[in-house]
């Protein structure tokens, strides 16, 4: 436990109640905030630093000086869960230390200080205590909940900051792809990979998502929803999309993802979908997977459904592979990827039994 007390600055003109429940009818993804934040603030010291003036405070901008080193040498990492309200209106989370570690993996590569897990779930017991009422109930709805740390110091030098900002900020969160759940497409990205060797590839850190917006306007321009990335040095085996990793269910049973190489993100939708594969007594291969593999797997059929899987996208079924002239239509199959969806949605908002002990309530 941490000794960590957050002092609490309420807003003193927050959202009514009609304007909230308007937002939340239809919040979209990511365009709205709640009405307060969260954050702390890190200073290095001869004891290698500690973590300092914890707060709740009204969302609003930031002061930050132009030379903070962020804003210079990218020096920052995120994370992404969801907080959902379950049918008797408590408010859960989902497997937040595998946030918590993994932010803190993250935070290593970065050369951030890592955050106590502790210090981790109270700062989203925080945020949600202060705006519960922002958590939506409709289906498929969620708070999505964004932590983040940054180096705040101000300088020039390339060195790890010695000043740094935790924060959580919380949107109310719809289908990430917008409407109703639909297949999306994906177009590949030949020109661009998203991550190296010895790279950032593992790490949640916004530079890979500035790796991956330019390729992402390519597929936009190709009339496609996502980008997918591949290691073209090696067998231009499949690595993961803009923002979420990828699974195949193949026709005999087995379902197959993309291996952890240190190129790709570790995500812990991916994870627990393994995990809910098997319950179901699918065979799991992490491996690598060609493109090849993919485009012959669905023109045979052998491969009968593709989707892609995230925080943000929950599970969202893959329709369609766009390869330069090569246009890849899947077989059409969604039920295997919609049975997951359903146990991992069913899960997370109350409705299925957390067999795996997964949900902490907030
Ligand atoms: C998430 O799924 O939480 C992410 O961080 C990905 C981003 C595309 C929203």
């Amino acid at each position: 436990m941490t000794e960590t007390v957050f002092t609490r600055q309420p807003h003193l003109s927050p959202l009514s109640d009609a304007e909230r429940a308007e937002i939340l009818e239809n919040p979209g993804f990511g365009d709205v905030f709640t009405d307060h934040m969260v954050s702390i603030d890190w200073t290095w010291d001869e004891d290698g630093g500690r973590w300092h003036d914890a707060r709740v405070e009204p969302y609003g901008l930031l002061s930050l000086d132009p030379s903070a080193a962020v804003l210079h040498y990218g020096q920052e990492i995120f994370e992404g869960l969801k907080a959902y309200r379950h049918a008797d209106g408590s408010v859960w989370t989902f497997r937040p230390e595998a946030n918590a570690a993994r932010l803190n993996r993250s935070a290593q590569r970065l050369a951030l200080p890592e955050l106590p897990e502790e210090l981790f779930l109270d700062s989203l017991r925080e945020i949600v205590a202060a705006d519960r009422d922002w958590v939506p109930s409709g289906d498929g709805q969620s708070l999505y909940l964004r932590p983040f740390m940054f180096a705040s110091e101000a300088f020039l030098g390339v060195r790890p900051a010695k000043q740094v900002r935790y924060m959580v900020i919380a949107s109310p969160a719809g289908n990430y792809f917008g409407g109703e759940l639909k297949p999306v497409s994906i177009w590949v990205s030949r020109e661009y990979a998203r991550a190296g060797r010895g790279g950032m590839g593992a790490a949640k850190t916004g530079g890979n998502y500035a790796a991956s917006l330019l390729p992402q306007l390519q597929a936009a321009q190709q009339g496609a929803d996502q980008v997918v990335f591949l290691d073209q040095y090696h067998d231009d085996s499949v690595e993961e999309l803009g923002g979420m990793n990828v699974f195949f269910v193949f026709r005999d049973g087995r379902i197959v993802t993309p291996e952890l190489t240190g190129t790709i993100l570790e995500g812990v939708t991916r994870s627990s979908i393994l995990q809910l594969a098997r319950d179901m007594g699918l065979a799991v291969e992490e491996r690598r997977i060609t493109l090849a593999e993919w485009a012959e797997g669905v023109r045979s059929g052998e491969i009968a459904e593709v989707f892609a899987c995230g925080t943000a996208a929950v599970v969202t079924p893959i329709g369609r592979l766009l390869d330069g002239d090569d246009v890849i239509e899947s077989a059409g199959g969604t039920e295997v990827t919609l049975r997951i969806r359903r146990e991992l949605l069913g899960i997370q908002t109350g409705a299925v039994e957390d067999r795996h002990g997964w949900l902490r309530r907030l």
